[in-house]
């Protein structure tokens, strides 16, 4: 059967059913998402912090995204699969067109830039040009020097109407998908009705049409204290369970909508 595409999760956005995404780096654990019935496989450059070990995705290459791109795309079968353009290899038109076509090459169906504003054209330009786009609003970790740390965004009124503006604007260009990371549920619920393109919440709470969190998240893997929306679904199943379960738990959570609860959720 053919990937998914973005007409098909904007089928899902309009029959209510939930999407689950969970980023991969690698075949073996993006043969296991999609065994375990994953719509979307993200190769975030959140590669940088779980599988580089640097704290930022600053340090983040094309060589690197490209590298990764292809190891998920030979184990890619249903999900459709999307790649990140990594920090500054979006900062022209030209630079945009020649990386996003890059990780086409390698076998992604759709890039993810950070941001709205005095992009959006740019967005724009990419889908008229053939590589289609999901947009990134909210908590953009390649803009953390700039935020001033990993904080909830569009707490206030005027950031909140920008991002609903946003959002509306990316729909417009052409987007095909929204990440919304680290917003107040009341607006990711304002954006997922502004839009008839699904929003993909991380953070940003259950009104979202569909979840995303970091592999290594939702298998306990990572190191120190954890951000609020992330939850282990390894540990939550007990002993003699194994990855294949997490996985399949979290999609089964999410399509029945009893992931997140208020507990990985800002107010
Ligand atoms: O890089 C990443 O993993 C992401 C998701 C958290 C949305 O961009
Ligand atoms: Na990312």
């Amino acid at each position: 059967t053919a990937p998914l595409d973005d007409r098909a999760l904007r089928d899902m956005k309009q029959r209510g059913e939930k999407i689950a995404v969970l980023t991969a780096y690698d075949a073996s654990l993006a043969s296991q998402c999609e065994s375990a019935g994953v719509d979307v496989l993200l190769v975030g450059d959140s590669l940088g912090m779980v599988i580089q070990g640097h704290d930022s995705t600053l340090p983040v290459s094309m060589t690197d995204m490209i590298y990764h791109t292809g190891h998920v795309a030979r184990a890619r079968q249903r999900a459709l699969l999307i790649a990140d353009m990594p920090y500054q290899s979006d900062t022209t038109d030209e630079l945009a067109l020649e990386n996003g076509r890059a990780l086409l090459a390698a076998g992604a169906d759709m890039v993810k830039l950070e941001g709205g504003g005095a992009l959006i054209p740019r967005v724009k330009q990419l889908v008229d040009n053939g590589v289609p786009v999901c947009g990134h609003l909210g908590l953009l970790p390649q803009s953390v020097n700039e935020l001033g740390g990993y904080k909830v965004q569009g707490r206030d009124a005027d950031a909140a109407r920008r991002m609903i503006e946003d959002a509306v604007a990316l729909e417009a260009a052409g987007a095909g998908l929204v990440v919304l990371e680290c917003i107040p549920h009341q607006l990711a619920a304002r954006i997922t009705a502004a839009v008839s393109i699904p929003t993909i919440g991380i953070g940003a709470g259950a009104e979202c049409d569909g979840q995303v969190l970091v592999i290594y998240d939702l298998l306990g893997m990572t190191p120190g204290k954890r951000p609020r929306f992330v939850k282990d679904f390894l540990a939550e199943l007990g002993p003699g369970m194994g990855v294949n379960a997490a996985i399949a738990e979290y999609v089964r959570q999410v399509k029945a909508g009893e992931f997140p609860q208020a507990e990985h959720t800002y107010q």
